[in-house]
């Protein structure tokens, strides 16, 4: 029989629990443990609860005594990044604190294509390498999910070269790497031919590989004007959801244009919703989309945040995620990023936290983490402190002390 192992006393143990899918949440609503502990075995959590009680159960072959004030929270689900890239955009970055906008710098050959000329440069290991580097630099400030998007290939070899890649990291990195097909970012720029025959040649042979190899089951598209158009895309995500594949879409970053297409293809979740009015708002309320804001793309490109409390009022549910890409998004910490979105946006922590963790782990379409209960993924970040509030308190500054990812201390 396989081992357990107990863990405690947390001065604090915030679980997650209780809280609906959708929808604001006040503080009083965060479930509490204190003087708390949790009971692991194998990949999994077998109990949680007082840490005095739990003492007493038999089954228990090790215990770990904490010696100071502890808090455990979910490890974090950071359900939106594209970690898997060549080079760097740090002439982006420049160009536009010198006054240039996004579109001009990618009409002057930076943007997106840029990284796709230097992610094609790159070989499969070096971006199985990065991709591994920058998802443990993740895990030490919390987060045990990452999703990774492709995107920086944008022909049939080169998308399947990511995507191997990212499965390749998934081995060894010490998160858990959920991969997503992003062929459709931009059309490319050597493509010979329109929006649709590019969108066309993808799904007819990039789609039955992702499936052969088991190499992403989720379909993403950025809807945009520099990108695809509502039009454009009907056919791929036609075709996507046939298949069978989970839809996500970037959504209303500059125009409000995507969040429709989102709902109407029954997408998971819309992401950015930066520009995304009362309307757009509305309609992913009323729809089983999640919202998933990306301050760290606000920050990156000084746009204005994704109207996230409006989002909450409305009744949606909504996830936060850092974006983490070499244009937009260069900082990726998403801790800090979730807490200044909070500063701005007038949210609760147990909003914050909820966007980071359960609320994030159903973007992801994962019903085995997000929340700290028994039968789920012992995931789980901990931090010096006698308060959960320091931890979005400190803006990113609280780092955790230990990180569990799948019932092994992987961190401290
Ligand atoms: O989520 N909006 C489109 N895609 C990325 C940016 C990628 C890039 O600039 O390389 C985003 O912000
Ligand atoms: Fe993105």
């Amino acid at each position: 029989m396989e081992k357990s192992t107990l863990i405690g006393p947390f001065k604090q143990i915030i679980t997650m629990t209780g809280i609906p899918l959708k929808g604001a949440v006040k503080d009083s609503e965060l479930h509490i443990i204190s003087d708390g502990g949790i009971i692991i075995t194998g990949s999994t959590i077998t109990k949680i609860g007082d840490f005095e009680l739990l003492k007493e159960s038999d089954k228990i072959a090790e215990t770990i005594t904490l010696k100071g004030n502890h808090v455990c929270v979910p490890g974090f689900i950071d359900a939106h990044t594209h970690i898997c890239f060549g080079g760097s955009r740090a002439k982006d970055y420049a160009m536009r604190n010198a006054g240039k906008s996004y579109l001009e710098i990618a009409h002057a050959g930076g943007g997106i294509w840029d990284t796709v000329m230097q992610t094609r440069k790159s070989t499969q290991e070096e971006l199985t390498k990065s991709t591994i580097k920058l998802a443990n630099r993740h895990l030490k400030n919390g987060t045990t999910t990452i999703e990774v998007k492709s995107g920086y290939g944008l022909s049939v070899d080169e998308e399947l070269k990511m995507l191997r890649a990212i499965k390749e990291a998934n081995i060894t990195a010490m998160p858990d790497l959920i991969p997503t097909c992003l062929a459709a970012h931009m059309l490319p720029k050597d493509f010979q031919g329109t929006e649709t025959a590019y969108l066309s040649e993808i799904a007819d042979h990039l789609f039955p590989m992702l499936k052969s190899e088991k190499l992403a089951n989720r379909i993403d598209a950025f809807i945009e004007e520099s990108a695809f158009s509502a039009e454009d895309i009907k056919d791929y995500f036609n075709t996507a959801r046939a298949l069978k594949f989970d839809i996500t879409v970037h959504a209303d970053q500059f125009t409000p244009a995507g969040s429709k297409v989102a709902v109407n293809y029954k997408a998971l979740s819309a992401d950015h919703l930066e520009a995304s009015t009362e309307n757009e708002i509305e309609i992913i309320a009323n729809s089983d989309t999640i919202a998933v804001a990306l301050p760290g793309a606000s920050i990156g490109l000084g746009c204005d945040f994704t109207p996230a409390r409006k989002i909450l009022d409305a009744g949606a549910a909504l996830a936060i995620a850092s974006d983490h890409n070499p244009g937009s998004a260069p900082m990726g910490d998403l801790l800090t990023q979730a807490s200044i979105l909070g500063t701005f946006q007038k949210l609760t922590n147990a909003e914050v936290l909820s966007g980071i963790t359960f609320r994030a782990a159903a973007a992801l379409n994962l019903s085995d983490r997000g929340k700290l209960e028994e039968g789920l993924l012992a995931d789980f970040a901990v931090f010096h402190s006698d308060n959960y509030q320091d931890i979005l308190y400190n803006q990113g500054n609280l780092k955790p002390c230990m990180v569990w990812k799948d019932g092994n201390l992987v961190y401290d």
